[in-house]
């Protein structure tokens, strides 16, 4: 078996959102990993083989983590497929296996990412080829094994996609309306938000329950994982199979969900529960309820169809919200007037509550009328966004 470079040095790359870099390295120190240090939108970090399955399993965060095969300095297009032949790579593939490449370049002589893509993979093609006379198969939707190609001022690493895509998708969301939000942006709010599953969460503007199904699964201790299919580092050469089940077996044991029993009773009951959520689009509400079936005790999660203006109020609660932004949603008028009646509402009849609420647009921010206790950028899915906490006296 070959010697790659993460076999050296035991360091892997976390890729994850702008803003998000503190909550990041913070979970990464929770399940286990050491030398944390911060990159370009993301962190290396070091890890032995269990904590970064571990890792891979757990990580509410980060959107993708890379093992790194070789680094080497890369000023041609010759080079790279040439020095890409320096990995064997059916260490990683068979005939009967799929792959794909990611690739990002940046400030090199090789100009072109998509370009760059298409050199490694003849590269790996054409050694296949040598040998057995056939080549692998690329699947850009579902690949066995998802590569990653960096180059960075002619310096260029390959890497194996731990995850084997991006780990935003959990796949629970069965059906999503208009301007659903990252899966890792919501954990990152929510860690953000420091709430801790003992007091309730509410979200008056739910959209398919994003933020919802991402406190239910940190409540009742859901891997963010749990739901995936696939992972990149069963392509790994020292791939551990034992160790793997037992990293899941263990992480499995830690879900908590109630008992059906334990359950409040009758349909969608909002008051009676931990995490519940409303929006005034009945889709919107028959989506939460399809994305719930997908998670172990996912009935805890109430939801019912409610114009925020016919709310009750909520008294000790932890709202965490993300209301309309006007770009993708309705007018900018329409959305600055629900927001300024969205914080009145805040004002009147939600003492004794604490809310977070992310305004896909940073102007938005001043149009609820409430000063923000504080405000953290957090850019997104194409998003420049930010989150304010608001304690409400
Ligand atoms: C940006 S989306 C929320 C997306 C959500 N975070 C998700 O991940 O799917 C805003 C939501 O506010 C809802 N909405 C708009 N006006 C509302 C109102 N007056 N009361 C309650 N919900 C409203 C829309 O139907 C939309 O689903």
């Amino acid at each position: 078996m070959s010697d790659y470079l993460y076999q050296r040095t035991r360091q892997y790359f976390g890729q994850l959102s702008s803003g998000t870099e503190k909550c990041g390295e913070q979970e990464l120190q929770e399940l286990g990993a050491t030398n944390i240090k911060p990159g370009y939108l993301g962190v290396y970090f070091c890890a032995d083989q269990r904590t970064l399955y571990r890792i891979v399993y757990g990580s509410r965060i980060f959107t993708r983590f890379l093992a790194p095969l070789i680094a080497f300095d890369c000023h041609s297009s010759k080079y790279l497929h040439k020095t890409a032949q320096n990995i064997n790579w059916a260490d990683f593939l068979t005939l009967t296996k799929t792959f794909a490449i990611t690739a990002n370049v940046a400030d090199s002589n090789i100009r072109n990412s998509q370009y760059a893509g298409q050199v490694l993979k003849d590269a790996i093609a054409d050694q296949f080829r040598e040998k057995c006379g056939e080549r692998p198969s690329v699947d850009t939707h579902n690949p066995d094994l998802q590569l990653n190609l960096y180059i960075h001022e002619n310096k260029a690493r390959i890497s194996v996609d731990l995850g084997g895509g991006s780990l935003h998708k959990r796949g629970y969301r069965a059906e999503s309306v208009e301007a659903p939000m990252q899966e890792t942006l919501a954990a990152a709010i929510l860690r953000l938000s420091e709430w801790n599953g003992e007091r309730p969460l509410y979200d008056p503007f739910c959209g398919s329950g994003t933020l919802l199904c991402e406190a239910h699964m940190k409540a009742a201790r859901i891997p963010a994982a749990f739901l995936r299919k696939k992972f990149g580092f069963l392509r790994l050469p020292d791939f551990d199979a034992a160790v793997w089940n037992q990293v899941k077996t263990q992480a499995n044991a830690e879900i908590t969900v109630a008992t059906p029993a334990s359950l409040s009773r009758g349909e969608d009951a909002a008051s009676t529960s931990l995490i519940a959520g409303s929006d005034i689009n009945a889709d919107a509400v028959k989506a939460v309820r399809a994305n719930r079936k997908a998670l172990p005790g996912g009935e805890e999660i109430k939801v019912r169809r409610a114009d925020f203006h016919t709310l009750e109020g909520f008294k000790n609660t932890t709202i965490v919200t993300n209301p309309p932004y006007g770009i993708r949603l309705g007018n900018a008028e329409e959305t600055a007037l629900l927001l300024k009646e969205f914080g009145d509402f805040l004002k009147q009849r939600c003492t004794g509550s604490t809310a977070f609420i992310y305004y896909g647009e940073p102007t938005l921010v001043k149009k609820l009328g409430l000063k923000p206790e504080w405000k953290q950028p957090l850019r997104a899915g194409g998003l420049d966004g930010t989150l304010c906490k608001y304690a409400l006296y």
